[in-house]
């Protein structure tokens, strides 16, 4: 069976709910060497701490083992050597393949060059699915079920790739959201349609302590210094939120603080002894998660956890424009340019577009 992961957008609802039931069994069980003789391969063009670790740390559990880098400056990319070259050599060396990249997109040209599945953990400003996975796992594992929750998704959301992938999931749970970010850091459309579909968006406001009260959850994040173009631009909104006890009084009781990790001045450090922060727990379910990912991928676990890859219709089959570019600078396409442009209909009156590599409408 082949299957990637590369967008929270590939995963039904039943293949959610069977992910994280997998990762509960593998929370209370372990990894009872499912994964003997697998080798993982980490491709880390960007600095990474949890994600690389506990994907390292999730495969040694499962019983396999670990090749990779974490720095690009030591691989054949300071040669020159393409995302696509990279990926059908690697191929060869390993059974799966988790990638980490700055451009948008560069995970889906690994998987479309590779055979062997290969997971994105962060593909630039675009998705970062296995940070959800764990996210939504902290979510039902504390509050017992998403259904009917309110969570908060607060800070950089134009940028932030954790967000992302994690909004259109919690409605897909269940899950209710409100936006919480100034204009300039306002999360991008695309990525809001699955909520709005739903009914699932509350709300959008630049005031974390307007909307406070009414959460069930608060998602707080940092704002992505390295994605901006310009410093000043960066200087403008940095320090935006800073969540301190003050603030925290209007929240209920049992409202859970999750952060992806790693927090530059976002939260305080007061908060962090207050037992509904909950990030570093979180951090830690990112292995039991991962290895859960990884089982279901490597056709490992006893049952049918992933169904192969849906086939979506996309304009690469109906041989549609090739002289058509998405015009996202960030996008993979713009670097790599042996890529075929592929587009995938959104839906909607009238008919968009948005590009198959980096999901922007164009
Ligand atoms: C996030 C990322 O890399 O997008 N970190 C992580 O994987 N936990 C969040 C961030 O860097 O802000």
């Amino acid at each position: 069976m082949k299957r990637a992961l590369i967008s929270t957008a590939d995963l039904s609802l039943d293949e959610l709910g069977r992910l994280l039931d997998l990762a509960a069994e593998m929370e209370r069980e372990g990894g009872r060497a499912l994964c003997q003789g697998q080798i993982l391969a980490t491709l880390f063009y960007e600095p990474s701490t949890r994600t690389r670790l506990s994907f390292e740390a999730a495969m040694l559990r499962l019983g396999g083992q670990v090749i990779g880098f974490a720095d690009p400056r030591t691989s054949s990319l300071a040669k020159g050597e393409t995302l696509a070259d990279t990926a059908r050599m690697v191929d060869q060396y390993a059974d799966i393949i988790v990638i980490r990249h700055p451009l948008e997109g560069s995970a889906k040209v690994v998987a479309d060059y590779a055979d062997k599945p290969v997971v994105n953990a962060g593909d630039g400003g675009h998705q970062h699915p296995t940070q959800t996975l764990t996210d939504v796992y902290t979510l039902r594992r504390l509050k017992g079920s998403l259904e009917g929750l309110v969570v908060g998704l607060c800070g950089d959301l134009k940028y932030g790739r954790t967000v992302h992938s994690l909004a259109p999931v919690l409605a897909k749970l269940g899950a209710r959201l409100y936006c919480i970010a100034p204009p300039e850091l306002a999360m991008p459309p695309e990525f809001l349609t699955e909520a709005e579909q739903r009914g699932a968006l509350l709300g959008q406001t630049a005031s974390l302590q307007e909307v406070i009260g009414e959460l069930d959850a608060l998602y707080m994040t940092r704002v992505q210094r390295e994605r901006f173009e310009r410093e000043e631009d960066y200087e403008r909104v940095k320090g935006t939120y800073i969540l301190t006890k003050g603030l925290l009084a209007g929240a209920k009781a049992d409202m859970l603080i999750l952060h992806p990790l790693p927090r530059v001045d976002e939260i305080a450090y007061e908060v962090d002894d207050d037992e509904r922060a909950v990030y570093f727990r979180q951090a830690g379910f990112g292995v039991a998660v991962r290895m859960a990912l990884m089982a279901a991928l490597l056709g490992r676990a006893k049952r049918t956890v992933l169904e192969p890859e849906p086939e979506v219709a996309s304009t690469r089959a109906r041989g549609w424009p090739a002289a058509a570019r998405c015009g996202n600078p960030r996008c993979v396409t713009q670097q790599e340019s042996y890529l075929a442009p592929e587009f995938l209909a959104s839906g909607g009156e009238p008919a968009s577009w948005r590009c198959a590599y980096c999901e922007r409408t164009i």
